[in-house]
């Protein structure tokens, strides 16, 4: 317990000196010789502090381990706002530890896509990684936009990707076209920014919205601009002093061969007068790296992390990739597993299904 938190204590005082060498806004801004490009193509987009309210409670609720009750939509985060959702697919990936819904929403009314953030390791041996990753993959089509390979093929890589464009074109067929609304938390979030660019690309930016809580950056400044022409209604909120979003870190004098943010921040702050808390929302500029935003402030905070809007985000038990199935799952699911990935849906799978449930 002592050492625990010992490292703890040692793991954050590094992380602020790196944070306080890598990227101070003021020190970049002070200095403000290169203008970054940008695009503001999100400018009509609004920020909905109610949508926020409905949607972070799905980027909660995929932190459930319980697949049955993920599943039938009676799990203890399965309340609320979230209540009526009705769920088409539930994918785990348990082979890269990676957990993702897909289901229709009574409201807004849409197709929601939902992706759970890390469950390896600890969260500090997560956080305290997420400083060395390199931009080492480029996006395909893109010749100057470089990403992170790991949170790219997270997403584009296994499982997910298939299964997810498989239900939403199942649930169109079913509901109608409705919208679709990505979101996820952490590293939940660069997959569904993935995702959100994937689906924009494939059906078009009007139909395609993302919300993400807490996500770390994913791509460089060729990327982020890419991104926010291609899917423009999107919204990345952080909460006060929350590390992820200040990593991996922004170096802005590295030019392209740096992380980057794309627009638009949505920071979650107090304001502390005196003894008068007040809670702000700050909607933060187009350029992705708002200098008044989150970038105002040393991130050094997981508990800031883990908690949105009030909203939990993170598993019940951390550190496993584990979960449980029930064996009384509807009529109407079927079960499939698929290199290395158990797979839940309402539709039947065939030709490959398993066993109907
Ligand atoms: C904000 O989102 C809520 C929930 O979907 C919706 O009812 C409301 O109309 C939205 N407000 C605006 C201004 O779009
Ligand atoms: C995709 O995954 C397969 C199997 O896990 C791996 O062999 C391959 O190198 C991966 N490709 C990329 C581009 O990551
Ligand atoms: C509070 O939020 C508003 C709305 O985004 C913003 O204009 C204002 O600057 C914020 N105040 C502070 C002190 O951050």
């Amino acid at each position: 317990m002592a050492r625990g938190a010992t490292a703890g204590l040692l793991l954050l005082l590094l992380l602020a000196a790196l944070l306080a060498s890598a990227s101070p806004a003021a020190a970049a801004e002070g200095r403000g010789r290169r203008v970054l490009r940008t695009k503001h193509s999100g400018a009509g987009y609004h920020y909905n502090h109610t949508l926020a309210h409905i949607l972070v409670e799905y980027a909660s609720a995929v932190y459930t381990s319980d697949l049955t009750s993920l599943f039938a939509w009676t799990c203890p985060r399965c309340k609320g706002h979230t209540k009526g959702f009705k769920v088409i697919e539930v994918i785990v990936d348990v082979e890269n530890c990676l957990q993702a819904f897909v289901g229709v929403a009574p409201d807004p009314r849409s197709v929601i896509v939902a992706f759970r953030g890390t469950q390896e390791h600890s969260i500090s041996n997560w956080i305290e990684d997420l400083f060395w990753k390199q931009l080492d993959v480029t996006y395909p089509g893109m010749p100057d936009a470089m990403v992170h390979h790991g949170f790219y093929s997270a997403y584009y890589n296994t499982t997910l990707r298939h299964e997810i464009l498989k239900s939403i074109q199942w649930a169109w067929k079913t509901y109608g076209k409705l919208p679709i609304n990505v979101v996820g938390h952490s590293m939940g979030g660069a997959l569904a920014s993935f995702c959100a660019l994937d689906l924009s690309v494939k059906f078009g930016s009007q139909v395609v919205e993302l919300m993400t809580f807490g996500q770390p950056r994913i791509g460089n400044p060729a990327f982020a601009a890419y991104f926010s022409a291609q899917v423009p209604r999107t919204i990345r909120v952080t909460h006060q002093n929350d590390i992820v979003p200040h990593l991996p870190p922004y170096y802005y004098y590295l030019g392209e061969w740096t992380y980057h943010h794309f627009a638009r921040e949505v920071w979650l702050h107090v304001i502390i007068d005196g003894n008068l808390v007040t809670r702000n929302v700050t909607i933060c500029d187009g350029s992705g790296e708002d200098p008044t935003c989150s970038r105002s402030v040393y991130g050094i905070s997981v508990a800031d992390h883990l908690e949105y809007y009030g909203v939990t985000l993170h598993a019940d038990s951390r550190g496993t990739c584990q979960f449980v199935m029930g064996a009384a799952n509807s009529v109407y699911s079927y079960v499939r597993e698929v290199d290395g990935a158990i797979i839940l849906s309402i539709y039947p799978q065939d030709p490959y299904a398993l066993e109907s449930m």
